[in-house]
């Protein structure tokens, strides 16, 4: 393990936003893990541990120590009548391991397929597409607790999983350094096609009878229609969750606004995000090079030489007009530094 000073962080984030961390280092193994956090002085801290990059906004040069883990794996634990249980090193790029999984016949993280980043940091924000989220098809996560200096692992109960967000986003965001994950995949994959165009899009190409296989490529072709590739246009997914507004409040939006759709979540209703910032004529928005994407408003992109700044004044700008004329606040959903 190597540390280095003063490195460009531009090919570490997906936004391609242009800044520096004063340390850097790639972490391997669990080894490099361990000799990295033995290494460090009060001068080297804060400490910012990235997987893909692909969830962060940068703003300003990282004056402490930035790691990237890099630990590659993915190994069959155990398997049982119905299941295969996958351990998969935190490094292992997300996509390559749905692709395993699919070509292994195991279901159920096909509707997950192309989200971008690495399996370590799905669990941080509980990624989530198409009616499926990580959390479903966890069984456990291994974590190195930095201060109490020991590894340990998580239940899914323990991980206090919500809508894009978990423990390691909140209280635990410095304590842990998620390692690796084991999934508990099927045998016999149990699909999910109600959300959105899945159904819709199988009929098109004439599938009657889907498989995973078929499910991965659908979801492909979806996602690559609406969201921008990181490595074509800068950008973070959704920069904005969808707000979750109580039954009252939505009453009163309902009646304001007859066309705004919902989603029903427990007994409160999710409205969708990119439906509000486009009702604010934000859609497909520029201001220099940050801007609004043209299909998916939820997704803020770089179009070369944005500053973290900038893209942060203009989400600022979109969850002031969405609360004036909505009354509702959006939240923020990559993490800012
Ligand atoms: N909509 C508009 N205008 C648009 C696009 C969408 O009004 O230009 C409205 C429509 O009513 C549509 C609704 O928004 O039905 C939902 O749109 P979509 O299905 O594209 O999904 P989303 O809720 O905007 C969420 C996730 C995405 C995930 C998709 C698909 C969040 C914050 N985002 O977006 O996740 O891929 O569902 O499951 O929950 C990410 O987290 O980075 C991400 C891309």
């Amino acid at each position: 393990m190597q540390v280095l000073e003063n490195i460009s962080l531009k090919s570490y984030n997906t936004f391609g936003i242009e800044v520096k961390a004063k340390y850097f280092a790639e972490l391997h193994s669990d080894n490099d893990i361990a000799a990295f956090f033995s290494a460090l002085t009060p001068e080297s801290m804060p400490v910012l541990i990235l997987g893909g990059g692909s969830n962060v906004l940068f703003t300003k040069d990282f004056e402490g120590s930035v790691a990237c883990i890099r630990s590659k794996g993915i190994v069959k634990l155990m398997e049982d009548e119905k299941h295969v249980y996958l351990k998969i090193a935190a490094g292992e790029v997300w996509d390559d391991v749905v692709k395993y999984a699919v070509d292994h016949g195991l279901g159920g993280i096909e509707n997950l397929s192309l989200i971008p980043g690495n399996a370590g940091t799905g669990p941080v924000q509980n990624i989530g597409a198409y009616g499926v989220e990580l959390k479903d098809v966890l069984y456990s996560v291994e974590v190195a607790d930095v201060v109490a200096q020991h590894y340990r692992a998580f239940r899914p109960a323990d991980c206090e999983f919500g809508y894009r967000t978990s423990i390691f986003k909140k209280q635990g965001k410095d304590r842990f350094v998620i390692t690796s994950l084991c999934l508990k995949l099927d045998k016999q994959p149990v699909l999910k096609l109600d959300y959105g165009d899945i159904r819709k899009e199988l009929e098109k190409v004439g599938i009657k009878t889907p498989t995973i296989s078929a499910i991965r490529d659908i979801i492909i072709k979806i996602r690559s229609s609406k969201l921008p590739d990181p490595s074509i246009l800068g950008n973070a997914g959704s920069f904005f969750m969808n707000p979750v507004v109580s039954a009252d409040e939505y009453a009163r939006l309902i009646q304001e606004f007859p066309h705004m759709p919902s989603f029903k979540s427990g007994d409160e209703v999710k409205v969708p995000g990119a439906w509000l910032i486009e009702r604010c004529g934000f859609k497909g928005k520029r201001f220099g090079d940050a801007g609004v994407h043209k299909d998916q408003p939820l997704v803020l992109v770089n179009y070369g030489n944005a500053s973290g700044q900038g893209i942060l004044a203009l989400a600022e700008n979109i969850i002031a007009s969405v609360k004036e004329k909505f009354g509702i606040m959006l939240e923020i959903e990559v993490n800012v530094f």
